[in-house]
């Protein structure tokens, strides 16, 4: 469902960021995404966002271009890719139902529709009961799971997670882990972007590792290093 063929960035700064990366992501796959500081992780993430434009290559979503995609059919694309960052990104003035429902609202979605799938998707994450709890009373784990259920709000094709588990303790990381792996067993595809070393062993998930820009290790049911 997902395709990279070929693709080079070259930032501005004649940086390389990626050279002739080629990846396919099944529909309904889970992908770890390894490799060190400065390999490239993140610019990946944002060429299938359409944060960032590739040099050379194409990126494929669903069977469309996305670098072709007009301005305007941009946020069709993201409105099927939840995204999850290690620093939570949620709006502190808000409830946590506030949270989950702005995802919905700057999709155009109705009140109605709102009014179903915010509780749905706070129930998927546990968290129907802290509703209408502002995200600074809750712990690092239930924020992640907040911003898990905005993720999910929009039922997505894809979640993109950039190390999701980064600012968690290793207990609430595994719950999040396995709230990854339900949300993946229901059919969303899963990229994790993650330093996780125990986590990506003990899973067994297919292993992508950036290095210099290139993958240099594609493995199913990888290990975090070799
Ligand atoms: N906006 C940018 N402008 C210029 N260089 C960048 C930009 N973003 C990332 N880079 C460079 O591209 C390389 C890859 O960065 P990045 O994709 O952030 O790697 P990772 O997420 O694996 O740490 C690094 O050398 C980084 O400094
Ligand atoms: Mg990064």
């Amino acid at each position: 469902m997902i395709q990279l063929y070929d693709i080079t960035k070259v930032y501005p700064n004649e940086i390389k960021a990626l050279d002739n990366v080629t990846i396919r992501f099944p529909k309904g796959s889970f992908n770890f995404l390894v490799g060190p500081s400065g390999a490239g992780k993140s610019t990946l993430i944002k060429l299938i966002y359409r944060e960032e434009f590739p040099t050379r290559g194409r990126v494929i979503f669903n069977g469309r271009n996305v670098t072709r995609m007009r301005r305007r059919e941009v946020p069709f694309l993201r409105r099927k890719i939840g995204m999850v960052f290690q620093d939570f990104r949620l709006l502190p003035q808000k409830t946590v139902y506030e949270n989950v429902a702005f995802a919905l609202e700057i999709a155009g979605a109705s009140s109605r529709v709102i009014k179903k799938a915010v509780p749905a998707a706070l129930e998927v994450v546990g968290l129907k009961q802290k509703a209408g709890v502002f995200p600074g009373h809750l712990s690092g784990g239930e924020q992640q799971r907040v911003s898990v259920s905005r993720a999910i709000v929009n039922n997505p094709d894809l979640i993109i997670a950039d190390e999701p588990t980064g600012n968690l303790d290793p207990e609430t990381a595994w719950e999040l882990m396995r709230l990854f792996l339900d949300i993946n067993q229901s059919g969303t595809t899963i990229l994790m972007v993650t330093h996780a070393r125990d986590i990506v062993n003990e899973m067994k998930q297919r292993v992508i590792e950036l290095a210099g820009g290139q993958v240099v290790r594609d493995e199913e049911k990888g290990t975090y290093s070799l």
